[in-house]
């Protein structure tokens, strides 16, 4: 009797519980699982290069292994448009060839989940175009109104803002750049939507890539303003250090090091993004930025010797005097090394030794007369198991033809930076596997991403 009574007890336990999964799988309000974004950017001067290793051509990517490409760049010319860098942009070089544009929106023929952003500005841009385009309301309607036709007809998917940066004096930035950046944010947003709405096309995607230093945020972005009309903000968490310090120092630090110098001590990937978020970004709009490129330096005092005196010994090789190091055989600029490079460096000279810092969480090769300062397969998928520990929405990955794109250099298979990014990104938090819908979830926090076709989805977590 007991027992008859207990079993139907859990019969009813069970059928519960079951009713519940089942409400679970069947629940399709949230139309697609969680994806992580994984920005790439696509640089079109890469196209151009001579030998096999350092061209990529739009025809090499792997359409499936970025979610949004960022093809760079675009010009912002002071005439309030936007206008091709290359003259193969636009059209190939016969009247049969494709230009770049189209050969590379033509991946999402193959991943028709990709979508494919024109990246306007850069550093060497710097803010030319963008105080004009910026300094008075009929100026941003104007550029507003000429982008969305330019986006249009050469059928990108979105415009990534990649002004280095607004309220940058050193960078050209005039002093209205600050609060005119935000009103043309806030412009391109509604017009985005509102021709949307009109044509019933997707949703034209708004992006930015952004300052990563506190000093340049404070002084470039109304931060909780800006982050309300983006899609998505990605921050260029790299080029933290480099041959410009006149010393040794690592590129893309994950954490500061322990008695790091006060100046440099938010100088890393965790500290940058707490800025954002302090400010008051969304975590889930932010993405952390990659380098499939390293940071090279030639170290001074090979004798041991500075100034005739014996050089004191130091206990790391950070912040050894340095100077650029010779450029790359294939990438051809001082202190920059491709990772494919670095690859090769290592395997072609023992001295060459790769040290990891466990502090920074990154690696780096230090060799009598050579620093490099990059990031490898293990710290790429740190910095991913941080960013989804952390509740960040993705990664922006400069860029595509500096990783080993075939594989044969490093011999860790094709793109092995991305890939690595792309590997962990899929492993999927728990709370994200198991409450891929709301009925799901007893619990109140939400985390909202934005889905690859720009719609949201509300995805409840712990
Ligand atoms: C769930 O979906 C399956 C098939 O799609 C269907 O057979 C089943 O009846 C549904 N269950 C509920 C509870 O809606
Ligand atoms: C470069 O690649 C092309 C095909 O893409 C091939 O025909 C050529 O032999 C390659 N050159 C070298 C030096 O590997
Ligand atoms: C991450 O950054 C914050 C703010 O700068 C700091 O308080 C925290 O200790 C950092 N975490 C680690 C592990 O360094
Ligand atoms: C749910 O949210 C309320 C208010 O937003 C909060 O006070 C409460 O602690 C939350 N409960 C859980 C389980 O997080």
């Amino acid at each position: 009797m007991t027992t008859s009574i207990l079993t139907s007890f859990m019969m009813i336990i069970w059928l519960a519980v079951k009713q519940v999964r089942t409400d679970c799988l069947n629940d399709t309000s949230t139309e697609s699982t969680f994806v992580y974004r994984r920005v790439c950017y696509f640089a079109n001067w890469a196209a151009k290069r001579y030998d096999n290793i350092s061209r990529l051509t739009p025809e090499d990517i792997d359409p499936f292994l970025c979610t949004h490409i960022n093809f760079a760049f675009g010009k912002v010319l002071e005439s309030l448009v936007i206008a091709p860098y290359e003259e193969d942009d636009l059209k190939g070089w016969t009247a049969s060839s494709k230009g770049m544009y189209e050969r590379v929106l033509k991946l999402k023929e193959a991943n028709p989940d990709l979508r494919v952003l024109l990246s306007v500005g850069g550093w060497t841009h710097a803010s030319r175009g963008f105080n004009e385009v910026s300094k008075n309301a009929a100026n941003i309607k104007t550029f507003v109104k000429n982008s969305v036709k330019f986006l249009r007809d050469n059928k990108f998917d979105g415009l990534d803002l990649d002004w280095e940066y607004p309220g940058a004096k050193d960078q050209g930035a005039e002093p209205h750049s600050k609060t005119g950046y935000t009103k043309l944010v806030k412009k391109l947003s509604r017009v985005f939507q509102r021709e949307a709405e009109r044509t019933g096309q997707e949703k034209l995607l708004l992006t930015c890539a952004t300052a990563a230093a506190r000093h340049r945020i404070e002084a470039g972005y109304e931060v909780e303003e800006v982050c309300k009309y983006f899609d998505f903000v990605s921050v260029m968490t790299y080029d933290y250090h480099g041959s410009w310090d006149g010393k040794t120092g690592h590129n893309s630090p994950l954490y500061a090091m322990r008695n790091e110098r006060k100046k440099f001590r938010e100088w890393n990937i965790n500290s940058s993004m707490l800025v954002w978020v302090e400010l008051g970004c969304p975590k889930e709009k932010l993405n952390i930025g990659l380098s499939a490129y390293g940071r090279a330096f030639s170290v001074f005092g090979e004798t041991g010797m500075t100034n005739g005196k014996p050089a004191p010994k130091k206990k790391s090789s950070i912040g050894m005097k340095a100077s650029a190091a010779e450029a790359g055989k294939y990438t051809r600029e001082a202190g920059v090394l491709a990772y494919y490079e670095i690859c090769e460096l290592i395997q072609n000279n023992p001295n060459n030794r790769v040290f990891w810092h466990r502090d920074m969480s990154v690696p780096y090769v230090s060799s009598k007369a050579l620093w490099i300062g990059f990031d490898n397969i293990r710290s790429v998928t740190l910095k991913m198991q941080f960013l989804k520990e952390h509740g960040y929405g993705g990664v922006i990955i400069w860029s595509l033809d500096l990783d080993d794109k075939t594989g044969e250099v490093c011999h860790e298979g094709p793109f092995p930076i991305f890939n690595a990014a792309k590997r962990e990104l899929s492993i999927l938090p728990e709370h994200l596997v198991h409450t891929k819908n709301k009925k799901c979830s007893d619990i109140n926090a939400t985390i909202t991403v934005e889905h690859l076709r720009s719609k949201t989805t509300t995805i409840k977590t712990s």
